[in-house]
């Protein structure tokens, strides 16, 4: 066995060489911040009862429990369910333990929180997730399909989350839009909207976090922000419908649709501290989309500017700017998108 530390918790899970979907019971040491970071989410919706339904070695279920949360840990794997049993003895917890597929838990019974952290796509899931929801709770979701979530494979995307998706400079944040967009299409059908409470993006994943309001006009407020996005391969967008790019001339290709409202919730955010993710989340301008430095420089051939700079820079000309934790060479804007590379070309001759 290799034990491990997190937080309060020990665990011991059965040894192995590298972390694939195929280790007799799965542990990512790598996925330690965002157990971390949904420990201060969880936290801060001063919730009781989570579904931690796809539990693994049972270290999310453990770390919830230890602050007093009422955990259902759910797995498919045999191993697994063993594992869990000895890691709540190991930690003197206990925990509801149950061996069934996700799909089915979640049709039979609703929680307060409900954590959705699967193998790949989470699409497969969803509708029974939303099913899960109780009154008033939270749904913290990872999805690992990078591919398809952030444009990379078309048809992938569109088959799993309804989107038709472009390959674009702002990857990142578009998989996070991709991934709300069918969560919220799911949660419509059932009378229930979200409010998008965090998200990010970080190694091979991405993550949300979102409140959960059983109302039809919730869910329909919600579906109202799920619009088209024209993007140019200059790097120019608009959610205005545009064939031709105003900057450049080409033609545009359009996104179809995808959720454009907030991706997070200040109010909530500050009762959160401790996360530089989170601290610098706040800050960001809640815009969609943001401009890639380096792909406008190497597109518009400029030199690209610091980021800090170019804020500093759209600051003085009168524009909201900042930086986006979706990437550190960009910024967003509600400058035009001629003001910016503009901006960037006057960067290049006053130092
Ligand atoms: C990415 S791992 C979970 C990791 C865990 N949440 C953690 O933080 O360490 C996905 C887990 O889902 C389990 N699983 C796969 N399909 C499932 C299903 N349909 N229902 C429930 N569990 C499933 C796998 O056995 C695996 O342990």
């Amino acid at each position: 066995m290799m034990e491990f530390t997190e937080g309060k918790a020990v665990i011991n899970v059965p040894e192995f060489e590298k972390i694939t979907s195929r280790t007799e019971v799965f542990y990512n040491p790598h996925m330690a911040y965002d157990r971390e970071l949904s420990l201060a989410i969880f936290k801060a919706s001063q919730k009781e009862e989570v579904c931690d339904a796809f539990s693994g070695s049972g270290i999310r279920a453990i770390l919830y429990a230890l602050e007093g949360a009422h955990v259902t840990a759910n797995d498919t794997n045999p191993c697994a369910i063993t594992c869990i049993k000895e890691n709540a003895e190991l930690n003197n917890v206990s925990l509801t333990i149950c061996n069934e597929d996700a799909n089915l838990l979640l049709r039979r019974g609703t929680y307060d929180v409900v954590d959705v952290d699967p193998f790949g796509s989470p699409a497969y899931y969803l509708d029974s997730v939303v099913k899960g929801l109780g009154y008033d709770s939270y749904l913290f979701v990872t999805a690992t399909d990078i591919r398809a979530l952030c444009g990379f494979s078309k048809k992938a995307a569109l088959r799993k989350y309804g989107v038709k998706t472009v390959k674009t400079p702002f990857s990142k944040e578009l998989g996070v839009r991709v991934l709300v967009t069918a969560i919220l299409r799911e949660g419509a059908k059932y009378g229930i909207g979200f409010e998008v409470l965090f998200s990010y993006w970080k190694r091979h994943y991405i993550r949300v976090f979102l409140h959960a309001q059983h109302s039809k006009t919730a869910a329909f407020t919600c579906m109202d922000q799920v619009n088209p996005v024209y993007v140019c391969l200059c790097g120019w967008f608009s959610t205005r419908t545009t064939e031709c790019c105003p900057y450049c001339g080409r033609e545009t290709q359009a996104i179809t649709s995808v959720y454009l409202g907030p991706i997070k919730c200040t109010p909530f955010l500050s009762t959160i501290s401790g996360h530089d993710l989170v601290d610098r989340g706040k800050k960001e301008l809640d815009t969609p989309f943001y401009y890639d430095t380096h792909y406008l420089a190497s597109f518009h051939g400029v030199q690209p500017p610091k980021v800090k700079d170019l804020i500093e820079a759209l600051a003085k000309r009168g524009h909201a700017a900042s930086s986006t934790i979706f990437c550190s060479t960009a910024v967003k804007s509600d400058a035009p998108f001629g003001e910016v590379v503009k901006t960037c070309r006057d960067l290049q001759t006053t130092p």
